[in-house]
């Protein structure tokens, strides 16, 4: 079943850090959705606003998690319990099911973390003992659920980039030693596009590594070409849209540098 135009009620509103909010509504439309799909929503002017699913329940229950950085964000960061949000959902490729037989890790940094633990709650039932979870951010208060992946079982590596909590640094040198235990083992990442391209670049030849990519964008249903990146080696067309081919794409798909 494809997307749909969807109207959902916000149940619940959560700042869970400075200018991070969460929204939680449901529909029995998102019971479809996995994990690192999105939804496109409606805010100001005409373009839609791409956002992650942080949760998604069996009976349709989902959220999303966001950071406030321009308008149609600070928009949605004011919306309150009861107001109702035009969203069209759920959009795009996730992630696939991990390989049971796997070490899973999953790398998110900053406004990446939150479809990395919709993921984790999916598909971490029975795998906590096989997963790894490494969060990077700014700083401590940019840290976003830390606690909600200790409910599930997994404590987190954290690492932020002035040593605030955790490790000082990136996700990367954490994920450098965690390759280096697991060669064979697959990775999920979502964050900005320089750190999945050195993430990229760190990849053990025998492990599977799966990207999830933020782009600016238009249509949000592959009509508009306004989110294209490169694809890897001489594949035609020679770029994939993040929108409906991704935004989820194995490393081997994409050219990142
Ligand atoms: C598939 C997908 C999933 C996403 N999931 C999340 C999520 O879970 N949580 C979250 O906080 N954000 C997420 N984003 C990013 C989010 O869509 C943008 O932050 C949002 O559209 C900005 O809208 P705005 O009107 O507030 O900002 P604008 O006024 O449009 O822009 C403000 C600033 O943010 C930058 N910016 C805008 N859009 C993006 C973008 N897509 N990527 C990088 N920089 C951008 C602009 O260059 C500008 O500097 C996702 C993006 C995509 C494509
Ligand atoms: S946003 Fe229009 S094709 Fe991707």
């Amino acid at each position: 079943m494809g997307p749909k135009a969807l109207e959902v009620v916000i149940a619940r509103r959560e700042l869970v850090a400075p200018e991070h909010v969460e929204l939680y509504f449901s529909h029995p439309a998102l019971k479809e959705a996995v994990p690192g799909q999105f939804a496109h929503i409606a805010t100001v002017g005409t373009l839609r606003r791409p956002i992650s699913f942080s949760r998604i329940g069996e009976a349709g229950e989902a959220a999303v998690l966001f950071r406030v950085v321009g308008r149609g964000t600070a928009w949605l960061a004011e919306r309150r319990e009861g107001e109702v949000l035009d969203l069209l959902a759920p959009l795009g490729r996730g992630y696939p099911p991990p390989d049971p037989g796997r070490p899973w890790c999953l790398v998110g940094g900053g406004v990446g973390i939150p479809p990395l633990y919709a993921a984790l709650g999916k598909w971490g039932r029975g795998m906590q003992s096989m997963a790894t979870v490494i969060l990077g951010a700014r700083t401590a208060a940019a840290v976003l659920m830390a606690d909600d992946f200790r409910a599930l079982g997994v404590e987190p590596t954290i690492t932020t980039d002035d040593g605030s909590l955790g490790e000082r640094g990136t996700v990367l040198g954490p994920l450098r030693r965690w390759w280096q235990t697991h060669p064979e083992g697959q990775v999920y990442a979502c964050g900005p596009t320089p750190m999945l391209a050195a993430i990229a670049r760190l990849k053990s030849p025998g492990g599977r590594l799966y990207l999830g990519m933020e782009q600016r964008m238009g249509c949000g249903v592959g009509a508009c070409l306004a989110c294209v990146v490169p694809a890897a080696g001489a594949a035609m067309p020679p770029w994939r849209r993040v929108c409906s081919d991704g935004p989820v794409f194995a490393a081997e798909e994409l050219r990142l540098d």
